[in-house]
C-alpha cells in the first residue's frame, strides 16, 4: 500500500545486498536483548511481504529475555498467515486501519482493499494473536467522519483503538501539515457518543488510555504532537538495512549495517548500539523545523 501519511515522494529503493538478512536480523535483536530490550515489534514497509517472517519470528521468540514479540501490519496478506505466525511464536498485532469506508480506504492506502483487511482481522482472532490494537491516524478532511464508526466496530470486535496525531515524518509530508487534528479535539467528537474514563493503565508505549464506560473496550490517545511525550520514549528503530534511528523527528542515524558486516565480535556490535543510544535526542523538533528525512515512515515502522 501507499498509504498518505507514510509514502515518501519516491519509493524506497534498497539494493538488494543492503537489506539485512534473517540471521543478521536475529543476530542483531539477540545482541539488543543481552542489552535489556525485552520488547521487539517488527515493522516495514510491510512486514507480511518479508521472506523467511516466520523464521525470523521463531528464533526472536525464543531469545531469553523477550517479553513481549508484536507486529505492525497492514493486514493484506494476513488471512494466510495467521495461523504461522502464531505458531511460531508471535504475540499480539497492531492494525494500520484508518476508515471502514472502502472507498475512503482505497483512497488513503492508494488503492488497498478493505475486504481483505477485515478477514485477516478475523483470521487474526481466531489464530489468538491477540490483543490487536487498530492504529488510526486521524486527519483533518479525511478520516474526521471515520472515527465513531471505527469505536463501534472495535466493541463489536473486542479491539484495542489508538487514534494517532498525525506527525510529518520526511521530507515528503509538508503539505499534509495542516491535516493535524489535535487529541483534545478527537476527544471532542467521541464524548459526543461516548463518555470515556481515564484509566491508569498505561502500557510501556505512547498512547494514554481510556475506557469506554459500559463497553468494555479501551481507546488510546497518541498525541505525538500536541503534548510530545519526548522525555519518556523509551524506542529505536532499525529499517531493513541496518540503520538505527534514535528518533522519529531527527535525520541522526546510525550505520549498524557497516558494524554487522565487519565483525563476528558481538562485544564490538554492543559498544556500537551503547555509543548510538547515547546520541538520542532529548525530542523531536517537528514544531521547529520540516523533517529532512528522506525515509518517512514507511522506512522506519512507525
Ligand atoms: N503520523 C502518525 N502516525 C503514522 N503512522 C504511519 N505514518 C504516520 C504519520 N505520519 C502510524 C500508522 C501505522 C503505524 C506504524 O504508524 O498508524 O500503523
Amino acid at each position: 500500500m501507499r498509504c498518505v501519511y507514510c509514502s515518501p515522494e519516491k519509493k524506497l529503493r534498497n539494493p538488494r545486498e543492503d537489506i539485512l538478512t534473517i540471521d543478521e536480523f536475529c543476530r542483531v535483536i539477540r545482541v539488543f536483548t543481552r542489552l535489556g530490550i525485552s520488547h521487539i515489534r517488527l515493522t516495514g514497509g510491510e512486514p507480511l511481504v518479508r521472506q523467511g517472517l516466520p523464521r525470523l519470528i521463531h528464533e526472536v521468540a525464543r531469545f531469553p529475555g523477550i517479553d513481549d514479540l508484536s507486529m505492525t501490519t497492514n493486514m493484506l496478506l494476513m488471512e494466510d498467515a495467521a495461523k504461522t505466525l502464531k505458531e511460531a511464536g508471535l504475540q499480539r498485532l497492531n492494525v494500520s486501519l484508518d476508515s471502514l469506508d472502502p472507498e475512503r480506504f482505497s483512497k488513503i492506502t492508494g488503492g488497498g482493499d478493505l475486504s481483505k483487511v477485515l478477514r485477516g482481522i478475523d483470521a487474526a482472532l481466531e489464530a489468538g494473536l491477540t490483543p490487536i490494537k487498530i492504529n488510526m491516524v486521524v486527519m483533518k478532511d479525511i478520516n474526521i467522519g471515520d472515527i465513531i464508526p471505527m469505536i463501534r466496530f472495535c466493541i463489536e470486535k473486542k479491539l484495542f483503538m489508538r487514534m494517532i496525531e498525525y506527525m510529518p515524518v520526511g521530507v515528503a509530508q509538508k503539505e499534509l501539515k495542516e491535516k493535524h487534528f489535535p487529541i483534545s479535539e478527537i476527544k471532542k467528537l467521541v464524548a459526543k457518543e461516548f463518555t470515556l474514563q481515564e484509566t491508569t493503565t498505561r502500557g510501556p508505549g505512547p498512547a494514554k488510555y481510556h475506557q469506554i464506560a459500559g463497553h468494555g473496550i479501551c481507546i488510546g490517545f497518541i498525541a505525538a504532537i500536541s503534548q510530545h511525550f519526548c522525555e519518556s520514549c523509551n524506542r529505536v528503530r532499525l529499517t531493513s538495512n541496518g540503520m538505527l534511528h534514535l528518533c522519529l523527528g531527527h535525520e541522526n542515524q546510525f550505520n549498524l549495517r557497516e558494524v554487522i558486516r565487519s565483525t563476528k565480535d558481538d562485544s564490538v556490535l554492543k559498544e556500537a548500539i551503547l555509543s548510538a543510544i547515547q546520541k538520542k535526542p532529548l525530542g523531536h523538533k517537528f514544531a521547529e523545523h520540516d523533517s529532512l528525512m528522506m525515509i518517512g515512515m514507511a522506512g522506519l515502522g512507525g
